[in-house]
């Protein structure tokens, strides 16, 4: 069984998979670097291309592929792959739950905090993010069949506590 993470831009999916890849001997996989390898170019360069509905495409496309192909994995999605087509089909959906001050202190305090601002289409205007973290935080949570909040967690701490829920 894999388990997803999900949850807002900039929570932390990504290093708390492979913080958990690497305590419990796992892999893990990450849909936004799947489609910018199968694409050839960045998830910046695919919004300003061919719009947001086509990476939604991909995603759908991913999500399909991972249910068909990957097990026993650890796999960290786009704050957006939640709304993709039977998601709960991959494996158990772990929820990163942390308020939207901690997301935005989070990205400032990364010595490259610019470019993880610039690299995401959808978090260029902190009040635009915020409204769509308000849209989704009752949706994340609809979906999730576990919630962690992150908070003030290293991303060790976290790998243990979804194992501990699991
Ligand atoms: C998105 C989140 C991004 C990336 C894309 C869209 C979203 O991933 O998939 O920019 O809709 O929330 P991160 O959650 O890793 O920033």
């Amino acid at each position: 069984m894999n388990i997803i993470l999900i949850g807002f831009m900039g929570v932390g999916k990504g290093t708390v998979a492979r913080a958990y890849a690497k305590e419990y001997d796992a892999f893990s996989i990450d849909t936004d670097d799947l489609i910018e390898s199968s694409e050839n170019r960045k998830i910046k360069d695919i919004f300003e291309e061919d719009g947001e509905e086509y990476f939604r495409k991909k995603e759908q496309k991913c999500a399909k592929w991972l249910s068909k192909s990957v097990k026993n994995s650890i796999i960290s999605t786009g704050g957006g792959f939640f709304k993709t087509k039977s998601i709960n089909k991959i494996g158990t959906i772990v929820l990163l739950d942390s308020s939207f001050d901690a997301i935005v202190n989070r990205i400032k305090s990364h010595p490259n905090a610019q470019r993880k601002f610039d690299k995401r289409p959808l978090f260029q205007k902190e009040k635009e993010a915020k409204k769509l973290y308000k849209q989704r935080i009752p949706l994340y949570k609809e979906m999730a069949d576990i919630i962690i909040n992150v908070e003030g967690k290293t991303p060790q701490e976290i790998a243990k506590e979804i194992k501990k829920k699991l």
